[in-house]
């Protein structure tokens, strides 16, 4: 077990990435870049780091900030659950008087997870907590030939076990690290890189020719379609949008006014919707014309197929009266999901 661990740290000597929350070891800024690294890889992470802590660059300064502002850095990102309780546990370290320095003080903070806890205390404070995620999965699943689903609660418990054996005890932060920047750059989950790697010779996986096979899953996870027709409003120089409440994806983000459907409606089918109808105001008769058909949007656990109308009304207009009527060049100040901001930045060009 100790030689595997040597050799992690031996070749995360030579192939560490140089990355801008490597550089401190402040536990603010590392649950930061966690945090962000969740959902999103380090390529696209990188700039969104910079410019959060830039902004933020204390735990207290993002305290005193609003959640909506803290939703503007993250536009784009994703998963914005991930920051609506990154800001909240922002607060609750406040109120404990600064940064609790246990795992279990780590662990209670909201969003903070049993992967994201072990982080943060084996990079900031050099405590013996093995990293479990998807890397790690992989990697020891490869490594030992382990056929156990990874989704199965035996699996987590075995995984869990040999993640804490392997750790270094006396470099738990590098050696976690290690392991990460390996499942980066070497035990690749589509190319791995066996004919460089430093442990092939001792990959049961490597040795029967089966890498691709591992890790073992019992479950696909299932995804679920969704038709959104969104209506992009020109009344002079307003537009309207509205935010989303529910319980449901992309909370609290603003979003152009919205028709859900069932399944996939037409141009024509779209017009004669009650749905459609009931935004517009008696009397009224908006101009709408098709921009974008079946913009496809993939999340973790659902695809989006997405319609953008346009519908030009007077400025005075009295349609979309449930929506937030703003000045078209507000739009930007308002956080939006990826899917809206890509549409936005297209209708520029
Ligand atoms: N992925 C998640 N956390 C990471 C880290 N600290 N370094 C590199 N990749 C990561």
């Amino acid at each position: 077990m100790g030689e595997i661990s040597a050799i992690l740290l031996e070749w995360y000597s030579q192939n560490k990435r140089e990355l801008p929350w490597r550089e401190s070891k402040d536990a603010y800024r590392i649950w930061v870049s966690e945090i962000i690294l969740q959902q999103t890889r380090v390529s696209q992470g990188y700039d969104y780091f910079v410019r959060f802590i830039k902004r933020f660059p204390t735990v207290e300064a993002l305290a005193l900030a609003d959640e909506e502002e803290v939703l503007v850095y993250w536009q784009g990102l994703g998963y914005y659950s991930r920051a609506r309780n990154l800001h909240a546990a922002s607060r609750q370290v406040v109120a404990m008087g600064g940064m609790p320095c246990t795992y279990e003080g780590v662990r209670s903070l909201k969003g903070v997870g049993d992967y994201t806890a072990a982080a943060i205390c084996s990079i900031a404070y050099g405590l013996p907590y093995a990293v479990v995620d998807g890397n790690v999965y992989r990697i020891l699943s490869r490594l030992m030939g382990i056929s156990v689903p990874i989704d199965s609660s035996s699996g987590k418990r075995e995984f869990a076990l040999l993640a804490n054996e392997l750790l270094d005890r006396r470099l738990p932060g590098e050696y976690n690290q290690a392991i990460m920047d390996f499942g980066a750059l070497q035990c690749l989950p589509q190319s791995p890189q066996c004919e460089s790697c430093p442990l092939a010779g001792r990959c049961v996986a490597y040795a029967s020719g089966t890498v691709s096979q591992f890790p073992v899953k019992q479950h696909r996870t299932a995804t679920k379609n969704r038709f959104f027709n969104y209506i992009y409003v020109r009344a002079g120089a307003y537009t309207f949008i509205s935010k989303r409440e529910a319980d449901d994806i992309w909370r609290n983000l603003y979003e152009l006014p919205l028709v859900e459907t069932e399944e996939e409606v037409g141009e024509e089918e779209f017009y004669a919707l009650p749905q459609l109808q009931r935004l517009v105001a008696e009397k009224e008769k908006p101009q709408f014309r098709l921009l974008c058909r079946g913009v496809k949007h993939v999340l973790s656990h659902r695809v989006i197929y997405a319609n953008f109308y346009e519908a030009v009304l007077p400025e005075n207009t009295k349609s979309f009266s449930s929506c937030l009527k703003i000045r078209e060049e507000e739009l930007d100040k308002y956080p939006v999901s990826r899917l809206v901001s890509l549409f936005l930045e297209k209708k520029k060009d």
